[in-house]
């Protein structure tokens, strides 16, 4: 585990794919790219390929661990996407929850429900635009996962204040300082990601920033911690906890 103050600077990090730039509203190719272009099984495939999605649920473990809510806690997973986590985390985790799992994309949610399915899990799935959500406040936990690389991040913390959760846990990428290109050099991507790159372009939330918004909004972190990925990236999950008024 690392403590905030040792987390190197987001200054020259790159983004997950696509050539880098600053965004401050959700621009309209990220959002065909999620929801006409990126297939649920190239997603995948790229995502296991590089260690994401075992670091993700790894992560997503020990946040569930750090914050433990309660039995019965209502648990939100907003920008769940094919809900690939659960092929690396165990499902009895999640078992005591009242869960409620949420994308932008349907064709996505179909997969998740699918393992949801297989596994037996109860769970609520939303189709939820988090940078218009329509949820219910008041969760006790809401965990986001690489989503708000992929929205206006300013308006996904906006978004995660407004609706109040006791804790939240964001996980994050972090690329290496020297990595300027957006796609790792010699990286192929699967066909429609490939097809996303070229038009829709990621943008890396900075990690000091990150914590300050929150700060801004009455949540403190109380845990950092990270995983190493493909290419010398790392995921880097964050727990913040409502601050208690004097
Ligand atoms: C990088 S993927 C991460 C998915 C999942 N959390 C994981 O770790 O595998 C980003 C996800 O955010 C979703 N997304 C993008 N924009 C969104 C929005 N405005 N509201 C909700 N979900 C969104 C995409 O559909 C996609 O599933």
């Amino acid at each position: 585990m690392r403590r905030a103050d040792t987390i190197r600077s987001y200054e020259h990090a790159s983004i997950p794919f696509g050539p880098g730039c600053s965004r401050t509203i959700m621009d309209e190719a990220l959002r065909l790219a999620w929801t006409e272009i990126i297939t649920p099984g190239d997603y995948e495939e790229h995502m296991a390929r590089v260690g994401q999605a075992q670091a993700g649920a790894d992560l997503t473990g020990h946040l569930l661990e750090t914050a433990s809510p309660c039995r019965g806690a209502r648990v939100i997973f907003a920008g769940a996407g094919t809900g690939q986590m659960l092929d690396f985390l165990d499902a009895s985790r999640l078992r005591p929850f009242r869960l409620v799992f949420t994308d932008l994309n349907a064709r996505f949610l179909k997969s998740l429900k699918r393992r949801l399915a297989q596994l037996d899990l109860p769970a609520e799935v939303i189709e939820d635009d988090f940078e218009n959500t329509a949820l219910s406040p008041g969760p006790d936990l809401l965990i986001a996962t690489l989503l708000l690389e992929n929205i206006d991040w300013r308006r996904g913390v906006e978004t995660i204040s407004a609706l109040r959760p006791a804790a939240c846990g964001i996980i994050i990428q972090e690329n290496p300082p020297e990595m300027k290109s957006a796609i790792t050099p010699g990286r192929v991507l699967p066909p429609s990601l490939a097809e996303a790159a070229s038009q829709a372009h990621p943008v890396l939330v900075p990690y000091d920033q990150l914590v300050a918004a929150f700060a801004a909004r009455g949540y403190e972190q109380v845990d950092t911690s990270s995983r190493d990925v493909a290419d010398g990236k790392r995921l880097i999950s964050v727990l913040f906890q409502e601050e208690l008024k004097p």
